[in-house]
């Protein structure tokens, strides 16, 4: 930098003859940020509809500073070629569409100064190969090694401008490649293509979390900032929209940069699947119902806005039927009320639920009965109008509420002697305002038939939708750490269950608990692990062994992650004389193509003995 610093010192407005890598620094910030510079020297890697990526002709041996720029003109590169070397003036500007985003570093008003030559050679930059390989776990200095710590938003990239550190952090890695003409090797797609056709990759460098379908799973600490989106093609191309999760690519070349929030690859052209990832669909849950409380199945599955019409309905009967083999008893979460989005003051879903019913029934199902307690309308959040709202389906053969006596939309549940519920189902404490705009819980008690009055085969259960992740800011974005939108929402929502639970264990430390659905957040975050320790439950796939990197239940962003969990009393996990628990999750959704998905998240399948 020592002549960078030459040139500072003379106070110039315009400063000349820099380097590419001069520009663009050590930081995410360029130093001549709002400064015009002259003579520039670099060669055209790439052209693009705005402007064109120019490469210094002489590298400096500084890993931190890109040796690539983006020249922003929409005209600038029309009688320009790719392998032109051309000297530039123009000013250099830290752009960003959005105050949320990393700025990136480009030079704009280009002057075309000189053309020096052409036909010079553009190789790009294999990625772990010619540069370092992306770091694996973490994303930022400023995360405090953990990119989901609370509080959020600590501090601010565009503020603190941290040195770049690229062998250890995510960001910086790609920072320090922006505008690089890189190529990527061995590609496997990590995530379905967005609306927009981007499609998250990672290729042949090392990579941490990657689970069986060859994708890559968020674990603690650990949210793999080795993959990269794969946005636009430079030739006009658009990426295709059925790539699938695991998908084999064609090798792929193009020039980094930052947009829309995260750091991606703009592919000289569109994206194509050589290899699709087998099976297309996985296999039916292997876990059946003894028909006895010794093994009674649990499903829980996010049926993702279900109304009495909505088209995904018969498929999420077949689900059930067909891949969760009719579980004993369902925890679902996102049931709408009987019209669906239609925002009038209509609460109840004994259409949508009887609808179901009657589809699983069609699918050769058994028929389910349902209960649910209707929420108050507009206040449980969701799509307008819609009143989602968390219910039961359960076989009346096998299973039974406990003593039913329903609470109302307000009442607030209470553990009596026994320990029994004054409200059973009832809501938890379903005024208080950590629901706001939020799913209450349901608690209700169980019987398994054939054993009432003995006490043997009964227990509760929680299904729960917590507050979602709305709100939150990129992964990849200026706050860090992240803003993990609702996290404080769940953390209060998480409490008062977990305090709920207690009680009832406080009475009877053997009673049988078991808690589900959509928490919309991971274990190794605070509210769940406030969970857990206030509630005293276990996490079902730590309790029956579930690999880390198999945990999942959705894909966002590049990663496989879990919102959808299953929490145990200890007296579900197995012991002397118990059958052991089992649990599945059954990647009908995550595994297939956007078009084929019927939710957006996987269900997941358990078998617990459940006797006295
Ligand atoms: C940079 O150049 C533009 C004209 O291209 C001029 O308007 C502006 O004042 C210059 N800025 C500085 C800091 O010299
Ligand atoms: C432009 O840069 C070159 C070196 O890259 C230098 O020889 C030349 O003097 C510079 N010209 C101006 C006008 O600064
Ligand atoms: C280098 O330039 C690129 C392309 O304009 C930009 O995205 C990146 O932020 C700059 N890199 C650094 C380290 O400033
Ligand atoms: C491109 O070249 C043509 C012919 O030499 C010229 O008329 C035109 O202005 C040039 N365009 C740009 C954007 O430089
Ligand atoms: C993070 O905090 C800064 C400073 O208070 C604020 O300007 C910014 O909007 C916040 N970002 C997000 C995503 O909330
Ligand atoms: C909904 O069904 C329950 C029985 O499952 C019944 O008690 C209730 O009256 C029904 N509500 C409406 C509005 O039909
Ligand atoms: C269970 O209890 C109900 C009512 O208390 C009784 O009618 C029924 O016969 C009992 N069933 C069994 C299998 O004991």
């Amino acid at each position: 930098m020592a002549s960078l610093l030459r040139f500072l010192g003379l106070a110039a407005s315009v400063v000349s003859a820099l380097t590419i890598a001069e520009i663009n620094g050590s930081k995410f910030l360029s130093p001549l940020n709002g400064q015009n510079v002259t003579n520039v020297t670099g060669i055209i890697t790439a052209k693009g509809s705005d402007g064109i990526w120019l490469r210094s002709p002489t590298p400096d041996r500084d890993a931190r500073t890109s040796e690539s720029v983006y020249v922003f003109g929409r005209t600038f590169g029309a009688n320009l070629t790719v392998g032109d070397a051309i000297v530039v003036g123009g000013r250099v500007v830290e752009f960003r569409s959005n105050k949320d985003y990393i700025y990136l570093t480009e030079i704009s008003n280009p002057v075309l100064e000189r053309r020096v030559s052409s036909g010079n050679a553009v190789n790009p930059l294999v990625i772990g190969k010619d540069t370092a390989a992306p770091p694996t776990r973490e994303f930022s200095s400023l995360d405090g090694g953990d990119v989901f710590a609370v509080p959020n938003n600590v501090s601010q990239i565009s503020v603190a401008n941290p040195t770049l550190d690229p062998m250890k952090y995510g960001l910086d890695f790609w920072e320090s490649l922006s505008g690089e003409l890189v190529t990527v090797r061995k590609p496997k797609a990590v995530s379905k293509p967005s609306n927009f056709g981007d499609t998250w990759v990672y290729g042949d460098w090392k990579v941490t979390g990657r689970n069986g379908r060859g994708g890559l799973t968020m674990t603690d600490k650990d949210a793999n900032p080795e993959a990269i989106i794969v946005g636009n093609p430079l030739d006009g191309s658009k990426n295709p929209a059925t790539t699938k999760f695991g998908d084999d690519l064609e090798e792929i070349t193009g020039v980094i940069t930052y947009a829309f929030g995260f750091y991606r690859i703009l592919p000289r052209t569109a994206i194509k699947t050589i290899r699709s990832a087998t099976p297309a669909l996985p296999a039916s849950t292997k876990l059946l119902s003894s028909g006895k409380c010794d093994g009674v199945t649990f499903g829980a599955y996010n049926v993702e806005n279900l109304s009495p019409t909505s088209a995904h309905l018969p498929d999420i009967a077949s689900h059930i039927v067909e891949y969760l083999k009719s579980p004993d008893l369902i925890f679902l979460q996102e049931v709408q009320d009987d019209n669906g989005p239609t925002n009038d003051a209509v609460v109840t879903a004994n259409l949508t639920l009887t609808t179901l019913s009657n589809a699983i029934a069609a699918a050769g199902g058994p028929q389910y009965s349902f209960t649910e307690v209707v929420p108050v309308d507009d206040r449980d959040g969701g799509e307008p109008g819609g009143n989602i709202r968390v219910a039961y389906l359960y076989k009346p053969s096998l299973i039974r509420l406990f003593k039913p006596n329903s609470g109302s939309s307000v009442d607030a549940n209470e553990v009596l002697a026994g320990p029994s519920l004054k409200f059973n189902p009832g809501r938890i404490d379903p005024t208080n305002e950590a629901w706001t705009a939020s799913r209450k819980p349901l608690v209700a008690q169980w019987e398994v038939v054939g054993n009432n009055g003995t006490g043997a085969g009964q227990f509760f259960t929680v299904n729960v939708h917590f507050g979602s992740k709305g709100g939150s800011s990129s992964i990849q974005g200026d706050a860090r750490p992240p803003v993990n939108g609702g996290v404080d929402d769940r953390q209060q929502q998480a409490e008062l269950t977990a305090n709920f639970v207690k009680t009832i264990l406080t009475q009877d430390p053997t009673a049988r608990v078991i808690t589900a659905g959509d928490f919309n957040e991971f274990t190794f975050v605070a509210p769940l692990q406030q969970y857990v320790q206030i509630s005293g439950l276990k996490d079902l796939d730590a309790v029956v062994g579930i690999q880390p990197e198999e945990r999942y239940t959705y894909l966002f962003d590049g990663n496989a992650q879990q919102l959808d969990h299953m929490f145990v009393s200890e007296a579900l996990v197995a012991r002397r004389g118990k059958a052991k628990a089992l649990y599945e999750h059954v990647h009908v959704n995550t595994w297939v193509g956007r078009a084929a998905q019927i939710s957006d998240h996987d269900p997941s399948v358990a078998r617990l003995d459940v006797c006295g």
